[in-house]
């Protein structure tokens, strides 16, 4: 059985430390009784301390939304995945579309974050999904088939093993229109018998995938109860304590 984990992925939202204590401390109470379903949540890096402090002693675990690919030098403005280990991060957001999109983030850069995120002993939630145009000329498939096999390039079974994957379709994102239980259940399927051919059933059975894109207390339980689709990482529902735990009850549901 795989525990399904939900993740909540602030973005540019709720950076100072305050703003995000104040949500935590509602969270932390209303969760007190979960105890089938893993909760990330991943704040901007200016709260990223405060709340690995915060969330210590707690069943929340915490993640950055980004990461370099060295380990230190003359890197201006970036962070390594030595510095999130050293704060007590465990987990890091990697190849979210914004990262892709906006900052033109390529598999490849994706994939190096990767390797050196998980050579640290950081777990890395790598987001893939198509666009709109990828969709609507049937080729959702095969852009998705493309992202698994580059950015995943040289991973072994026991580096996925350590990964969650999350699929987000983009057009989903931010734009109050989610998938369908069915179309991402489709996806969810074709991602998992993909890394069962690539590696094994272990790996194929065993790895979670997370639906991301739109999802809110409403239409997160039918998404979570397909079989191939195990939580969800959320964005703006993610920011207020009452949403997200209404989406991570409606994960233990199912
Ligand atoms: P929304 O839930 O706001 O659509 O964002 C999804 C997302 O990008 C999570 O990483």
């Amino acid at each position: 059985m795989r525990m399904p984990i939900i993740g909540g992925n602030w973005k540019m939202n709720r950076g100072s430390p305050s703003s995000a204590i104040t949500m935590l401390r509602v969270l932390k109470r209303l969760v007190k009784n979960i105890h089938n379903v893993e909760i990330v949540i991943a704040p901007p890096f200016t709260a990223l301390f405060s709340v690995i402090q915060y969330l210590k002693k707690t069943v929340i675990r915490v993640g950055a939304q980004n990461v370099y690919f060295e380990d230190s030098g003359a890197f201006t403005g970036e962070i390594s995945p030595k510095f999130l280990k050293e704060i007590g991060c465990e987990y890091v957001i990697l190849g979210h579309s914004e990262r892709r999109n906006i900052f033109l983030e390529s598999d490849e850069v994706i994939n190096k974050k990767i390797k050196k995120s998980l050579s640290y002993g950081l777990r890395p939630i790598v987001c893939i999904g198509e666009h709109l145009e990828d969709r609507e000329a049937g080729n959702t498939e095969r852009v998705i088939e493309k992202q698994l096999e580059y950015t995943f390039k040289d991973l072994n079974k026991k580096d996925m093993m350590n990964i969650v994957i999350a699929y987000e379709p983009i057009w989903a994102i931010g734009t109050g229109k989610t998938a369908t239980p069915e179309q991402a259940e489709e996806i969810h399927r074709f991602i998992r018998n993909y890394l069962g051919e690539k590696y094994d059933n272990d790996l194929k059975t065993g790895i979670r995938i997370q639906y991301g894109g739109s999802i809110n207390p409403s239409n997160a339980e039918a998404l979570f109860q397909k079989e191939n689709i195990d939580g969800g990482l959320v964005g703006g529902a993610s920011l207020e304590a009452e949403s997200l735990y209404e989406i991570i009850k409606s994960a233990e549901r199912s």
